[in-house]
């Protein structure tokens, strides 16, 4: 996240996203605990609320932007809408029973959001806020690529844990590792311009997709996904969760 993109990284996104969301939100929400009605914010193009629907019977996907909107992946169990949670009026699924940012709260959380949100919510819903840096650094020098991390102001520990109310029931951090196949390494290191660029100036433009492939290829430790995830549970003001 905090990622430069362009209509080449835009298809590799597409092409793969590792499946993190699934391995975080088992941090967060219990094995036989299943919800009504959950609300994402930020739903982006919709992966977060399709891993918030295997927890829920009905999940709404709230978004600002309509080109990550145009591109949320359908789902029998998901509506999306535009907004933010900020501004007031209802919501199909709402009152809802538990509340999602996936990568989001760093961008929403306001005092706004606070008001808007809990007029939506059930009391007591709990709050469940994660995030993720995936760690290509050491992939990308193997490859002879380094790339400088632009500075940033972003914030992946943000949670609610200063929020007059709630309480935190769940706060962890973690470093998981997953194996992926070498397909998915390229889609993923190509999918941010930056990282594109440098292998590109060590490899060259032709075939780049290809040649990074057999690299990956032959060696089976670049096939091993790092990443940093962040999560936390909160208590909404009222009730249990
Ligand atoms: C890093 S993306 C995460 C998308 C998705 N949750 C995921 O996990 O793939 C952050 C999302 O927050 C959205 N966003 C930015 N400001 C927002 C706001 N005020 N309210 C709701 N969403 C917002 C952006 O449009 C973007 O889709």
């Amino acid at each position: 996240m905090g990622e430069r993109y362009d209509s080449t990284a835009a298809e590799h996104y597409a092409a793969y996203r590792p499946p993190l969301h699934p391995r975080i939100l088992e941090r967060l929400v219990g094995p036989s605990e299943e919800f009504a009605s959950g609300l994402d914010v930020g739903c982006g193009t919709g992966i977060s609320s399709v891993a918030l629907a295997r927890h829920c019977r009905a999940v709404t996907g709230i978004d600002p932007s309509a080109s990550m909107l145009e591109r949320a992946e359908p789902h029998p169990r998901v509506v999306y809408r535009s907004g933010t949670g900020a501004v007031p009026g209802a919501l199909p699924g709402s009152p809802f029973d538990v509340v999602a940012f996936a990568g989001s709260l760093f961008y929403t959380k306001s005092a706004e959001l606070r008001r808007g949100l809990l007029d939506l919510c059930r009391e007591g819903a709990p709050w469940l806020v994660y995030d993720f840096e995936i760690l290509l650094d050491p992939v990308l020098a193997a490859l002879g690529a380094g790339v400088r991390s632009e500075a940033s102001d972003y914030d992946h520990t943000v949670d609610l844990s200063d929020w007059e109310g709630f309480e935190t029931v769940i706060r962890g951090r973690e470093r998981i590792r997953l194996e992926v196949r070498s397909v998915e390494m390229v889609h993923l290191l190509l999918s941010d311009s930056n990282r594109h660029d440098a292998l590109a100036e060590r490899h060259g433009n032709t075939d780049l997709f290809g040649t990074l492939v057999k690299l990956v290829e032959r060696d089976p430790g670049l096939r091993g996904l790092e990443a940093e995830i962040h999560f936390s549970r909160h208590r909404g003001p009222g009730g249990c969760a």
